[in-house]
């Protein structure tokens, strides 16, 4: 299996995230100021974005250049070379090579001027990159026999297709699939789609040789599989998370002079302290108890207060039903911050979500991913003891006060899960979208019930100011439909002037599926809730096995409810 190059952006990521992020730090800090700020998913998710794509750039240009200084580079150019470990020049068997091909390549006649451009750089496509890295690995990777799908636009027409295929067999290549078109693009009389297989090397080779030609418009590798090399890495099994634990550090204390803990250095060394517990911490781990101290205690407790007080009016009904249980556990009391591992088994119990420590800020594309295993990572830290109404980040009170009662609801904790599964794979600017999806519903969500405008995001229950204002006649209300929701620009530094508003989570979920379904992925992915992992709906074989388990769920579900009829006539 060749490497992924995508994966070698990830691994290259958070270094590089880092480093900007500190580099930036002072001119967003100029930029939009403080205290009103605050911190968003949707901007962690364009910082990545651009991050991701000058990391990808670096790569791609430091692949090429070293391709133009490789031995690669000088087989393309030499006539007599061979082509791969251990093969002579490509020989064909009619006599005809030199008229039609010079070793493997098409003819001169077909090659006019641009011969010249065996002398120029030679630009490496994306893909091309990705199989050369995977050829470059080892001389056994090289010989690696692989399977491609080469486009290419034929000016000439149908004549060049067996120069094509001579070329192909020159490489020792096998055809395997062949299929023409005529082309729609102006210039082009025909595209051909061929589907080989043949050595690593001599497909790269072969790819340089078919580009030289003037007879074709474009060479393209294409990806065969539905999840294409080019796909981001995705976590597979629950266990994947420890490796999704990026950090975003904009909004650190010690990067920002208007946090209310940057001159506050035993502020600084507490929110160290408890970030080790998040580091340290690996899948399967008891999450450690965090010994809370008196004043940050009291800063829970004056939050907790204010939400119990304004509970009962603003909040959905999902919400104040789960903070019943809650209280009820003993988990949520006002003197004391619930430890995440307690409230980690009270969510197990109600909807297989789990809690992680998170150690700071998360990437979007990490913190969305986790979702999709109904795992959360929620931070442990406290907010500056002279803040306690106000965080310009997420902290657990925060995250306890605003998003632990829904996750306890099955119908939002579903709905949480798909905003995750989708985020699997999706590109950067999707990844961006879904980011204001859940910037305006899981954060900032309003529902209605029973006619009446209710809270259920989770920085509007765990803010008073913003509460009150949501639910006053300034701001401006709109249904909630994902494809307009997930472009709507956001606001960070004061309250939202719009505000999204679901009839209900189902309604919310089934306009969040059909939106889902227009994304550009092309697989589909399902949480196998019994081995933690993700599986990609890729294969009839895989389909065949979904659809016996689902069977065998309808005829337990059949069989329950012909019980119950019955018992309704005895
Ligand atoms: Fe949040």
């Amino acid at each position: 299996m060749h490497a992924s190059m995508a994966n070698g952006v990830v691994k290259l990521l958070p270094n590089l995230v880092y480093c900007l992020e500190y580099f930036l730090a002072s001119f967003c800090l100029l930029q939009n100021g403080y205290p009103s700020r605050r911190r968003s998913l949707v901007d962690d998710a364009r910082f990545e974005t651009l991050v991701v794509k000058q990391t990808k750039q670096s790569v791609l240009e430091e692949a090429r250049a070293r391709a133009n200084d490789s031995g690669l580079e000088s087989d393309y150019i030499q006539d007599d070379v061979h082509i791969g470990s251990g093969d002579k020049s490509p020989t064909v068997e009619d006599g005809t090579q030199q008229d039609e091909t010079k070793n493997g390549h098409l003819a001169d006649a077909d090659i006019g001027d641009d011969a010249g451009k065996a002398n120029d750089d030679y630009t490496l496509t994306e893909e091309e990159v990705i199989l050369q890295n995977a050829a470059s690995e080892s001389a056994e990777a090289e010989q690696e026999i692989q399977q491609a799908v080469i486009l290419l636009r034929m000016r000439d027409g149908m004549g060049s297709l067996a120069r094509i295929l001579k070329t192909i067999e020159n490489y020792k290549g096998c055809v395997l699939h062949l299929e023409t078109r005529p082309s729609q693009i102006e210039g082009v009389q025909f595209d051909a789609l061929v589907k080989v297989s043949m050595s690593r090397v001599n497909l790269l080779q072969l790819i340089r040789s078919l580009r030289q030609s003037t007879s074709f418009a474009g060479v393209n590798l294409v990806t065969e599989n539905n999840i294409s090399s080019k796909t981001p890495w995705f976590p597979r099994h629950a266990s994947d998370l420890d490796s999704c634990n990026h950090l975003m550090t904009k909004y650190e204390p010690e990067l920002d002079m208007n946090h209310p803990g940057f001159a506050d250095k035993a502020y600084r060394e507490r929110r160290k302290e408890i970030a080790e517990i998040a580091f340290a911490y690996k899948y399967g781990d008891l999450i450690p108890c965090t010994s809370y101290t008196e004043s940050e205690n009291s800063t829970w407790q004056r939050v907790f207060n204010t939400v119990l007080e304004l509970m009962p009016k603003h909040a959905c009904k999902e919400y104040k039903d789960a903070f019943s249980k809650l209280q009820e556990a003993d988990i949520f009391v006002p003197h004391r911050i619930p430890q995440l591992d307690d409230v980690s088994n009270f969510l197990r119990q109600h909807t297989g979500f789990t809690l992680r420590p998170a150690a700071g800020l998360l990437t979007a594309r990490d913190f969305l991913a986790s979702l999709a295993f109904r795992v959360f990572q929620s931070t442990q830290y406290v907010r500056h003891a002279n803040s306690p109404f106000h965080t310009p980040e997420p902290d657990c009170i925060h995250e306890l006060l605003g998003h632990i009662p829904l996750l306890a609801d099955p119908s939002f904790a579903q709905f949480s899960q798909e905003i995750g599964l989708a985020s699997l794979g999706a590109s950067d600017p999707e990844i961006e979208k879904l980011s204001t999806v859940y910037w305006f519903t899981v954060e900032f969500g309003l529902c209605k019930e029973n006619h009446q405008l209710k809270a259920y995001g989770a920085a509007l229950l765990s803010s008073i100011g913003e509460l009150l204002h949501a639910l006053s006649d300034k701001p401006e209300l709109r249904a909630f439909e994902p494809a307009s929701t997930s472009v709507q620009p956001y606001q960070d530094q004061e309250y939202q002037p719009i505000y999204y508003v679901a009839e209900s989570f189902e309604d919310a979920k089934e306009k969040f599926r059909r939106w889902v379904s227009t994304m550009s992925r092309p697989f589909e992915v399902r949480f196998n809730p019994h081995t933690e992992r993700v599986e990609v709906l890729d294969s009839v074989d895989k389909l065949e096995t979904l659809v016996w388990q689902l069977n065998t769920e309808m005829l337990h579900l059949t069989n329950a409810l012909k019980k119950l009829k019955g018992s309704h006539f005895e």
